[in-house]
């Protein structure tokens, strides 16, 4: 197992001369959504900076309608901000035009989604290694990438099965060594815990722990179950487009657990 975590390692060495690089860094973020006839502009992201070094794992939590899916969507391209930066990797993503965006977001950015988003007519092994193929990589690459990957999920007995043939937790893993399959800079991850029971979660959460922990991958995480936070290192709590407190993690996730309960019942009673 060691000598997989050092080959995977190894590729994201290779890739970014420095460790602790700043990954994201987000500069004063304004989204606001025109409304349509004579209905308000909606200002959904209101100024919001931070930033992210590598390895680590932030979660967003505010109540509905803070603006938590409008700054993943940003983050991620998908949508375009009002104003503000966002730099991913030192690169300004809102200067990209669409098909630069488009690899851009292939190479660096992994993503997993609340129901996994796998292909249901591609099997295990082509699902993981999809983001490879549509970039034209070598056969040869792409098998020896995949199977790391699968080996390190302790999924490459499922290589040719297909996804409605595996079960929910390795459904969960597929799509975390997908996410991984470029070496993403960053992995963004939208309420992964969102539509599952306390086992599923528990164990997506664990997956995507080792991803942070073993193999240093840089995380956010947009959620709003305290459970599913309590993993992660920091967390941000957005309140009507703004950032409104960050807490951290002292290395006890049941005590950072209960700070967080805590935090969400004083940002609410304020
Ligand atoms: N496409 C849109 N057009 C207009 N308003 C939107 C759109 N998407 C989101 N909003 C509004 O922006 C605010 C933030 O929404 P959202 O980012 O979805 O919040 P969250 O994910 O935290 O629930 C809300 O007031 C929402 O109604
Ligand atoms: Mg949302």
């Amino acid at each position: 197992m060691k000598s997989i975590i050092d080959f995977i390692i190894g590729l994201s060495i290779k890739k970014e001369v420095n460790l602790f690089m700043e990954v994201l860094n987000v500069k004063n973020l304004v989204k606001i959504y025109n409304a349509y006839k004579n209905a308000k502009h909606v200002t959904a992201l209101n100024g919001i900076s931070f930033s992210a070094n590598r390895g680590d794992f932030i979660g967003i939590m505010g109540p509905s309608g803070s603006g938590k899916t409008t700054l993943l969507n940003i983050l991620s391209g998908i949508d375009m901000a009002t104003s503000g930066e966002v730099f991913i990797s030192g690169k300004d993503v809102c200067l990209m035009d669409k098909e630069e965006l488009c690899y851009f977001r292939r190479k660096n950015i992994g993503y997993i989604f609340q129901d996994f988003n796998l292909l249901d007519s591609l099997t295990i092994k082509e699902n993981i290694s999809l983001p490879l193929i549509i970039d034209n990589v070598r056969a040869s690459k792409i098998e020896k990438k995949v199977s790391g990957l699968m080996k390190f999920f302790q999924i490459q007995d499922l290589k040719e099965k297909y996804p409605f043939n595996i079960s929910g937790g390795q459904k969960q893993r597929t799509a975390a060594a997908r996410a991984l399959i470029n070496e993403p800079s960053i992995i963004l991850a939208d309420e992964p815990t969102g539509n599952l029971d306390s086992k599923s979660s528990s164990s997506i959460m664990e997956t995507i722990l080792r991803m942070n922990e073993e193999l240093n991958s840089t995380v956010l995480m947009v959620t709003h179950d305290p459970f599913a936070a309590s993993f992660c290192k920091r967390v941000i709590f957005v309140k009507d487009g703004q950032l409104e407190l960050e807490i951290s993690s002292k290395g006890h996730r049941k005590s950072f657990f209960d700070k967080i309960l805590e935090t969400q019942s004083i940002l609410m009673g304020g």
